[in-house]
C-alpha cells in the first residue's frame, strides 16, 4: 500500500518525505484554504512548490461543476507540472469530464466517493484512482471501512485498473484497516502517519535498553 499525504502544509509534506515513506500528496479547496491560499494563481505557484517537493503525484481539485469548466481547469492544472493528478468530484458532469480526461491521457483522482456504485461508475469512465471518504462514511453512523472492503472486491473481480485511494483517515487504525481491506493507496493526515509509531511497549523497552547500556558502560 502507498502512503499519501493529504494537506497542502509544505512543513508536513517536507516531514512525510523526511520520513522516507512518502508517496504523494492529495489536497482539496479546504485544505488549500486552511493554509490561507487563495486566488488562481497563488494556488497553481503552491501547487508547484508541492509538485516540487515531492516525486509522486499530486491531486489538484477542480472548482467547476460543468463538463466544460471542469475540463478546462484540468488542462490548466497539468500543465503546472507531470505529476499532477486533476482531482474531479462524483457527479454527473465529473463522471463525463473523467471519461474525455482518460480519452486524452490524463490522470484523474475521482473524490467525494461515499459508496460502490460510484466506485463502479468512476472505474468505468477511466479514473485513476477513486477516492472514498472513510472518516466520513463513518461519521454517518456507517462502516467506511466496509466500504473499502466492498470496493476492492467488485474491482478484483471485475479486472478494473482505477486504484483505491482511501481518504478522510482520522487516525493510525483508519490506516491499518485501509491495508487489510485492499486500499492501494491510504491518504493520511501527518498525525495518522506519525500515530503509526507509537506503542508503548517500545518506549518502555527502549528505556530499559539505554539503561541497561549506561549501566554496563559507566
Ligand atoms: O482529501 C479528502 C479527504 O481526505 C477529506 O478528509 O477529514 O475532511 O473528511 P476529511
Amino acid at each position: 500500500m502507498r502512503f499519501f499525504i493529504d494537506t497542502a502544509s509544505l512543513d508536513h509534506i517536507k516531514e512525510a518525505r523526511e520520513l522516507g515513506i512518502l508517496d504523494g500528496v492529495t489536497t482539496n479547496p479546504s485544505l488549500m484554504a486552511k493554509e490561507g491560499i487563495s486566488g488562481d494563481s497563488n494556488i497553481k505557484a503552491h501547487y508547484k512548490k508541492i509538485c516540487d517537493l515531492v516525486d509522486g503525484d499530486v491531486s489538484a481539485e477542480v472548482i467547476s461543476t460543468d463538463f466544460e469548466g471542469i475540463v478546462a481547469e484540468g488542462k490548466e492544472l497539468v500543465k503546472i507540472a507531470p505529476n499532477i493528478v486533476v482531482k474531479v468530484p462524483m457527479i454527473k458532469e465529473g463522471i463525463r469530464a473523467i471519461r474525455w480526461f482518460s480519452d486524452n491521457g490524463i490522470r484523474t483522482n475521482c473524490t467525494l466517493v461515499f459508496s460502490a456504485g460510484q466506485a463502479i461508475l468512476a472505474a468505468k469512465a477511466g479514473a485513476t484512482y477513486i477516492s472514498p471518504f472513510i472518516g466520513r462514511v463513518d461519521d454517518t453512523n456507517w462502516d467506511g471501512i466496509q466500504l473499502i472492503h466492498q470496493i476492492a472486491e467488485i474491482y478484483a473481480i471485475q479486472g478494473y485498473d482505477t486504484e483505491i485511494l482511501a481518504a478522510s483517515i482520522r487516525n493510525s487504525r483508519h490506516i491499518v484497516q485501509s491495508a487489510q481491506s485492499g486500499a492501494d493507496i491510504v491518504t493520511c493526515p501527518l498525525s495518522a502517519i506519525l500515530g503509526l509509531l507509537k506503542h508503548p511497549l517500545t518506549d518502555i523497552g527502549l528505556a530499559k535498553f539505554l539503561a541497561d547500556h549506561k549501566k554496563s558502560n559507566s
